[in-house]
């Protein structure tokens, strides 16, 4: 065996390997039966074979008068009783399938997303993530079972081959080794087609999600208003065009190939087919062999043919299969975030202070650190400002300030336990966040708000209390079914909500979950003026008692902050409280001043 070949066997092993495992673990029961099944049914046509040839030879006899007439159809019963049992197996093995089906697309892609809510943030960034994501969920359900259906065929066909193979052993054994030697070509064929689709799907992913994207961006409502300003459609369909007939070409190219190889194959398997047929003619002629043998063995060779052709292509669609799956495999390994189980529980409250030592973080794939080098403290029950221009490093620091990205360098200690020695689970269950990208979730506007602790999901009390201090209650009040109303566009008999009614129902995300640190970036980005300023008067309501780190890009919310941090690009420029930053003069003064000069022209111009 070359090692292409021995390759792909190996695949195969690691593959079956893999899945086997696992479905005797979902339904141990139901795989046996279906299995023990599939066994019996796979004997049933050798022994129909048989009985044909009894019948023949017996009505042979019959029409001769040599024999009564009710003799051949004994033996016509006894298949059709054979085809009877067969009939109901097969429906009994179907509907155990379905049932083996459901359980085991349950499991793979409930592994699936459980893998994908584990990995680390950082991943959601890489091109290469969604490229093994979506190879490995490429209708995985679907794929896994057909694993199973496939090598149920296989070992369906090979008992029904070894059935046959039983009876020709008592007619010619060359006819078996010629019969077994000439399947080889048409399996060999098979397993190449199967490679070209495997490496064709393979170097399309990024392709295809790009067609996909396309076609989200024509069909979609996130992009509905812009496509129609900016006249974009035309644009987007041609892109889309292009890339449907270059991935169309490179299919048609490899179909192309498949097509005419399998012709070929085809062809060749006609012309043994032939070859066996004379022999076996005179192999019958020769020994003085019963018309019911002939006739027999010649129904067995096509049937055998036929099931050897069946296993070839059933082995090359499961190395095809296997492959993609192998891709499921991959993407089950990657590995997840650390979450620090065996390390101690945090404490629920920062009791002295966060210190941040030497923080540096580079994005993968980026040359240059998204920060570099940061150092600064916050003591216990503080609020912390980070401003900075956009891209200077504010989410960034946020999302490593509570663990979201693990591989940063230098150290961020909560009291005296370095953060990376913290169980995770337990340090978030103390972090309230809104981001600068929350979530709309398409649900009730109770759950929008329970969300932030879904262990108390059902306290409504609690959840309007969030509500008032969000300043979400006033509209939810006013919404058809106020707290049960379903918002987000998309769904049957839901609400649109506007921008910043969804911003405070993040906030009330925030304030439902009254963790210990609290994480505000960009909060008060959509809210009207009323509700920002009524938001920063009750702050301390939300900031009370805890650590907050608050990213804002008006500078006059930044007043109400203890210390005052001011990044650019990347670095750490100048930190202090307000009037110490004014006082300084530098970047934060410019900033400070730059925004307040509007407001300031505004005010001399009322007053002339
Ligand atoms: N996922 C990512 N992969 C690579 N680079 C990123 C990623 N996210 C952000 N960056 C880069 O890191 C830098 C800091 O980004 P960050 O989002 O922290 O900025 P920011 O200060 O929050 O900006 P803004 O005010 O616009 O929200 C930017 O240069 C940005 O291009
Ligand atoms: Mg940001």
């Amino acid at each position: 065996m070359n090692g292409a070949s021995s390759g792909k066997l190996n695949l195969i092993i690691s593959v079956i390997g893999k899945i086997l495992p696992l479905l005797i673990r979902i339904a141990p029961f139901l795989l046996a039966a279906i299995v023990l099944i599939k066994i019996i049914v796979a004997f049933i046509p050798a022994g129909q074979a048989f009985l044909l040839l009894k019948s023949t030879d017996s009505a042979a006899a019959a029409l001769t008068g040599s024999a009564p007439w009710i003799d051949p159809v004994k033996w016509l019963l006894l298949i059709a009783v054979l085809s009877a049992v067969r009939i109901g197996l097969e429906a009994v093995s179907e509907y155990m399938s379905v049932l083996l089906k459901q359980r085991f697309e349950y499991r793979l892609e409930e592994m699936l997303a459980h893998k994908a809510a584990n990995i680390p943030l950082i991943l959601f960034d890489q091109a290469d993530y969604y490229d093994t994501l979506q190879r490995a969920k490429s209708n995985i359900s679907v794929r896994g079972f057909r694993l199973l259906e496939l090598i149920l065929t296989i070992v369906e066909c090979l008992f029904t081959l070894a059935g046959y193979i039983v009876l020709l052993t008592q007619f010619s054994w060359l006819l078996i080794i010629a019969l077994i030697a000439g399947t080889i070509p048409t399996l060999l064929v098979h397993l190449k087609i199967g490679e070209w689709n495997f490496w064709l799907q393979r170097y399309q992913t990024p392709y295809v999600r790009r067609l996909v994207y396309l076609f989200e961006l024509l069909t979609q409502r996130f992009a509905a208003k812009e496509l129609r300003i900016y006249r974009l459609a035309p644009a987007f369909l041609k892109e889309w065009g292009d890339y449907y007939w270059k991935n169309a070409r490179e299919q048609r190219k490899v179909d192309k190939k498949s097509i005419s190889t399998r012709s070929g194959i085809d062809g060749w398997n006609t012309v043994t087919l032939l070859a066996y047929s004379v022999y076996v003619l005179w192999v019958c002629f020769s020994r003085k062999l019963s018309l019911g043998t002939f006739v027999a063995v010649s129904q067995i060779l096509s049937s055998t043919q036929a099931q050897m052709k069946n296993v070839a292509y059933s082995l090359s669609q499961f190395y095809e299969e296997s492959m993609i799956i192998q891709e499921f495999f991959t993407f089950m390994d990657t590995e997840e975030e650390h979450k620090n189980e065996d390390k101690p529980a945090f404490t629920g409250k920062v009791q002295e202070g966060i210190s941040v030592n030497n923080l540096s973080f580079t994005y993968p794939g980026s040359t240059k650190p998204a920060l570099n080098n940061i150092s600064f403290r916050i003591n216990k029950n503080e609020t912390v400002a980070i401003v900075g221009e956009n891209g200077a490093g504010k989410s960034t620091l946020i999302h490593c300030l509570i663990g979201l990205h693990q591989s940063y360098e230098g150290s961020i200690t909560y009291d005296h336990t370095d953060l990376k020695d913290i169980n995770v689970a337990s340090f978030r269950n103390h972090v309230s966040a809104v981001f600068q990208d929350y979530v709309h979730y398409h649900g009730s506007v109770k759950e929008n708000i329970g969300f932030g602790n879904v262990e108390r999901i059902d306290n409504l009390a609690a959840i309007e209390a969030a509500a008032g201090l969000s300043g979400a209650a006033e509209f939810i009040d006013r919404l058809p079914n106020s707290y049960n109303t379903q918002v987000g566009a998309g769904f049957q008999n839901a609400q649109e909500l506007s921008i910043g009614q969804w911003q405070k129902l993040a906030l009330g995300r925030a304030y439902f979950n009254d963790g210990s640190i609290v994480v505000l970036d960009e909060p008060t980005a959509s809210l009207d003026p009323t509700t920002e300023s009524e938001l920063y008067r009750q702050f301390h309501q939300l900031s009370e008692g805890k650590v907050t780190f608050l990213v804002s890009h008006r500078l006059g919310s930044c007043r109400i902050a203890d210390r005052i941090v001011v990044l650019k690009q990347g670095e750490l420029v100048e930190q202090g409280t307000h009037d110490e930053l004014m006082k300084l003069g530098g970047e934060y003064k410019q900033m400070y001043e730059s925004q307040a000069e509007w407001y300031l022209q505004e005010a001399s111009y009322k007053g002339a």
